[in-house]
């Protein structure tokens, strides 16, 4: 395993006893009402009536859980130990079945054999792979013939902007970044919960809009939908309005960026 993989997965063990219990996620709303995939993920999934699917980086399985609601078999998968038995715990509690396995993204190809109809993955899942050659590979490697990869994410533009600024857009780094993962030391509070102590380091990684869909092509996949929204579904800055429930968009005022896509890529039969 990459190092800063396994460094990773010590900080995701302990970000997921915060985010489980987040207003962030809101398991307990969701229990509550059966709130289901947002709808630009609705849209890049399109039918998923008999279909299996894979779900890369499944965190603790909220939204595998979703996806198992509308496809025939889910299987999510994921780094952290921790993430994997909140998954499995939540699966069993509401009765909604899914398979997970706990493994880095890699690595996967030890312990799973089988082709799926789907592959999909979401919000802040590629910035934590440090190779997305590889991960195009991989994905390829799953989909069966005329399968499908969606992919729906934070625009890499976003990543340029100084996410604590209260008013407005300030450029705070480069669009471009080399194959060296990005340290974060331990800080008060992530993305989930801003008052929660984390005691482990982060390394991360910021794909270029290219280096992405360079990546599906150099898989062999055929890109079949990439779109760019200018609102996002949760509060990336600071000064997003909420304009629809979980949709956050800039001030009118403000020129827009990107802040989301949606990328769907299909395997050829
Ligand atoms: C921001 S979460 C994804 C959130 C998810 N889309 C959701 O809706 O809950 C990122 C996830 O990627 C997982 N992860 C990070 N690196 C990984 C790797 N190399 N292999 C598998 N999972 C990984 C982390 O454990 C974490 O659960």
């Amino acid at each position: 395993m990459n190092p800063h993989v396994r460094k990773n997965r010590e900080l995701w063990d302990e970000w997921t006893e915060i985010n489980v219990r987040s207003a962030f996620y809101d398991v307990a709303g969701w229990k509550a009402t059966g709130r289901g995939l947002d709808p630009e993920v609705r849209e890049a999934l399109g039918d998923l009536t008999g279909a299996s699917v894979l779900h890369l980086q499944c965190h603790f399985g909220l939204d595998t859980l979703r996806l198992a609601q509308l496809a025939a078999h889910v299987t999510g998968v994921d780094l952290s130990p921790r993430a994997i038995a909140h998954a499995r715990a939540l699966s069993a509690e509401t009765g909604i079945t899914a398979r997970f396995i706990e493994s880095d993204v890699y690595a996967l190809p030890e312990v799973l054999g089988e082709r799926f109809d789907v592959v999909f993955s979401s919000y802040g899942a590629i910035e934590w792979l440090p190779d997305l050659g590889r991960w195009a590979e991989l994905v390829a490697r799953y989909l069966k013939p005329g399968g499908r990869l969606v992919l729906v994410e934070g625009h890499p533009t976003m990543w340029m902007f100084d996410s604590d600024h209260p008013t407005e857009l300030r450029v705070a780094t480069t669009y471009f970044h080399g194959p060296q993962p990005i340290e974060i030391l331990p800080t008060v509070g992530n993305y989930a919960d801003p008052t929660a102590v984390v005691t482990a380091p982060a390394y991360s990684w910021i794909h270029d809009l290219a280096e992405i869909v360079t990546a599906v092509l150099g898989a062999n996949l055929r890109l079949t939908a990439l779109r760019e929204y200018a609102h996002i579904v949760w509060k990336a800055f600071p000064f997003l309005v909420e304009t629809a429930p979980g949709r956050w968009e800039q001030p009118p005022e403000q020129p827009r960026i990107p802040l989301m896509f949606a990328l769907v890529a299909t395997r050829p039969k």
